[in-house]
């Protein structure tokens, strides 16, 4: 089963989805830790009960680049093979962001590209869509723009506010999240996906003549 560390702040609902549904008999990912950048997060103490390894370390008062550096070594220490980044509300860097290419993911309220950043549902309100939604989505250096890699549009209903939204499409979150991670890391076993990773490799080796 794909280790994967999930990094929160919060009340980490999303990490609880994630969790419970590795913990179905056929689930191809397990949760080996759950880290924070708040130690008093919520969902720190969730995992802690469910038994699964938890590191924190408060971002406040550190370089940025050392506050992830030792997160990294959190993870790397737990032997993780994938990044699930599930309310995790500091942007990583570049340089960190380089080294899980392609196994970092991150979920997002919002129906990418639209409303990247923050304030997403009063955004979708304010602009008179007729839905809000989720995307998870790969982790590239620019902000919630990697590849998509699943979505749930969530309607708007008259009378919503960015809360009561917020709550709706925290449902579709915890449908949404655990299926595509399951699926993205399943990719790795699949025939069809490996050989098109080696013609998309071999398309990129340098002609040599
Ligand atoms: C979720 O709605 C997630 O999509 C959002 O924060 C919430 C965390 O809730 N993430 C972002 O806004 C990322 N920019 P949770 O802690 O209960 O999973």
């Amino acid at each position: 089963r794909a280790r994967i560390a999930v990094l929160i702040s919060g009340t980490g609902s999303n990490m609880a989805a994630l969790l419970y549904a590795s913990r179905l008999s056929d689930a191809p990912f397990e949760i080996v830790l759950v880290a924070s950048n708040d130690p008093s997060a919520p969902g720190l103490a969730l995992a802690a009960a469910e038994g699964i390894a938890t590191f924190a370390l408060a971002h406040k008062g550190l370089p940025r680049a050392e506050h992830e550096a030792q997160m990294e070594a959190a993870i790397l220490a737990a032997d993780a093979d994938y990044i699930a980044l599930a309310g995790y509300m500091r942007v990583i860097t570049a340089e960190t962001v380089s080294h899980w290419s392609g196994r970092m993911l991150n979920i997002h309220p919002s129906l990418l590209p639209k409303y990247t950043g923050l304030d997403t549902h009063a955004r979708a309100i304010a602009a008179g869509d007729s839905h809000g939604g989720v995307s998870v989505h790969l982790v590239t250096e620019e902000l919630d723009a990697g590849e998509v890699l699943g979505q749930i549009a969530v309607a708007i209903q008259p009378g919503d506010t960015a809360d009561t939204l917020a709550r709706r499409v925290l449902f579709a979150e915890h449908q949404l999240y655990p299926r595509v991670l399951a699926d993205y890391v399943s990719r790795g076993n699949n025939p069809e996906h490996l050989l098109a990773r080696v013609r998309e490799l071999a398309l990129a080796l340098p002609e040599t003549h």
